[in-house]
């Protein structure tokens, strides 16, 4: 079933939202050569604990996820489990998907991060996927249907010559990380769920720089390409309202 929110619980969505953007602003400065991306979990768990959230992604699952954020390097998608031993390098790219609660309600958001100097066919990719999530964000309009943010998505990553990871999607959020609609990165536009005010939805494209297909690690979360390639990954939380699509992740500035 997809939850439609209230006036009062978007505003509550938009300071989750905005916990979850100053997360990631503080994440990109930390992420340097010689962190560890267990540093970077305690960051954002510290700044979680001192605005009174919590972190959903603690736990969840099974195996039980072990941190706060997921910290996913070059080939590694989504899922990366931070740790002591997995130090950041220059020339690394590194994925933070944070999912912070506030007040009852959640906001979610990715960001690919440059670690020092990175190639630049793989800043391509990274500013390309953000390209990406934006197509499917102009099609988030009321009236329109969620195949018509999916097909866009597609469209822009395929059209650079990207391969679009299909096994996970973007999703329903609000009181719970993951709801419906699935938000799918490749699809049919016209298909799927109307959207209507008071959804609230993350558009999240992974894309890889080779073949689309994915492996699981033997931690049970890891996702990484296949190939062995770079990729990236760029989340925002976003609500529909009466004057369209806003994101509640994303403060230019900020987190932009
Ligand atoms: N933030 C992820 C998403 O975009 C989910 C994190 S998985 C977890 O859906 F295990 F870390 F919670
Ligand atoms: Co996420």
């Amino acid at each position: 079933m997809i939850e439609v929110l209230s006036d009062y619980e978007l505003d509550l969505m938009r300071k989750a939202g905005k916990l979850t953007a100053v997360i990631l602003s503080e994440l990109r400065k930390a992420a340097v050569p010689g962190a560890s991306t267990k540093d970077l979990d305690d960051l954002a768990m510290q700044i979680i604990k001192e605005a009174g959230g919590s972190a959903p992604c603690l736990g969840y699952g099974e195996p039980p996820f072990p941190a706060a954020i997921c910290t996913s390097i070059n080939e590694v998608v989504v899922h990366g489990i931070p740790s002591r031993k997995v130090i950041l390098k220059d020339g690394d790219i590194v994925t933070c998907d944070v999912v912070a609660e506030l007040n009852g309600f959640m906001g979610d958001a990715a960001r690919t991060f440059f670690v020092g100097n990175v190639k630049e066919e793989t800043r391509l990719l990274v500013e390309r996927t953000k390209e990406a999530f934006f197509k499917g964000l102009e099609k988030a309009q009321i009236g329109n249907r969620i195949g018509d943010v999916s097909h866009a998505v597609q469209e822009c990553a395929e059209g650079y010559g990207y391969g679009v990871v299909r096994e996970l999607t973007g999703h329903g959020i609000g009181r719970n990380m993951h709801e419906d609609p699935e938000v799918p990165n490749y699809g049919k536009a016209g298909r799927g769920p109307r959207i209507v005010k008071g959804m609230a939805f993350c558009i999240e494209p992974m894309i890889t720089m080779g073949d689309r297909h994915v492996i699981l690690g033997n931690d049970g979360w890891k996702v990484s390409a296949a190939d062995g390639l770079p990729t990236a990954h760029y989340e925002n939380t976003v609500i529909i309202t009466e004057n369209g699509p806003e994101m509640t992740t994303y403060e230019e500035g900020l987190n932009g």
